[in-house]
Formats: structure tokens, sequence, C-alpha cells
């Protein structure tokens, strides 16, 4: 396969390196694709073909891989990845509501960007802030008790700058 891009070119390079090491392991699919995503921001078409070649594996297997685990997105991702937890506590606590006015302000849905590619609205298991449920992570932050729009909104402001 041939890539025209140098960029790209060193981003499969990289990839390559990673797949090289993990290819021993028992199941290397699944922490392949992590590291593509890593590296890539996303998992294209491309990148999924280019890691079934490398493993000799069809691609729907890759494929069915990226698309059952909602960590994997196929589209690029905006600047902010929010990442609401859907831990047991969270959901008790309100993981559901917060994700409705987070879709609300933001007018996408679970797993989409908006549109000026500043946000994408994602979920995750618990992050071990239990006590603070319900709990969003963007990029390294916690935020908790998020159970008002208000809250949410300020949260918000603070990465639109
Ligand atoms: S369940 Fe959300 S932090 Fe533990």
């Amino acid at each position: 396969m041939s890539h025209t891009c140098d960029k790209d070119q060193a981003l499969y390079d990289e990839l390559k390196l990673v797949i090289n090491e993990k290819k021993k392991l028992r199941n290397p699919l699944i922490e392949i694709l992590h590291k593509a995503q890593d590296i890539f921001g996303y998992l294209p078409v491309e990148v999924q073909m280019f890691v079934a070649e490398q493993l000799e594996i069809s691609l729907s297997k890759v494929y069915g891989v990226v698309t059952f685990y909602n960590r994997f997105s196929m589209t690029p991702r905006g600047k902010y990845l929010i990442n609401v937890c859907t831990g047991t506590a969270c959901y008790v606590k309100g993981a559901p509501k917060l994700i409705q006015m987070l879709s609300e302000e933001l007018k996408i849905g679970m797993g989409e960007t908006t549109p000026d590619n500043m946000f994408t609205l994602s979920e995750v298991r618990c992050v071990g802030a239990c006590s603070l449920a319900p709990v969003l992570v963007i990029d390294e932050e916690t935020y908790g008790r998020l159970d008002t729009r208000k809250k949410v909104k300020e949260i918000l402001n603070r990465y639109r700058g």
C-alpha cells in the first residue's frame, strides 16, 4: 500500500512498529487498534485496512471490533473529548440526564462531534471518582456532581474560551 503524504507515512511507520511489537500477543487486535487511534486520532477505513493486512486477518474482522467498542471512532474527533462516565455509580446518580443536557447544549448525539470540531461526546466506564458522581472527564480533568444545566454550561464555556 502506498501513502503519498509524508506525515501520513510517518504515522503508518509508527503504527507498523507497534504492530510488530504487539503481534506476538495472543489477542493483539484491540491493543493495536487502541494505539492506532492514539496515533491517527481516529480509525478511518484505510488504517483498518493497514492493520488487517499487517495481521493477515480480514478487514471485516477489524471493522467488527472497531464498530463494537464505542471507544473507537471512525470519524475525526473534536479538539476536546468529553467522556461521560456511565459506570454504575454515575449511572444511578444521573449520567443519562447529564448526557441529555450535554447533547442539548452541544446539539450532537453520543459519539458525535460538533460542526466546529470543538467537542466530541463519548462515554467511558468508571473513572474512579464515584463519590463525585455523575462525572465527566475532558482531557485529564475530572468534573463531578454535574447535576444541573448551569454546571454543565460553565464547564463547556471554559473550553469554548
Ligand atoms: S461510576 Fe463513574 S466514576 Fe465510578
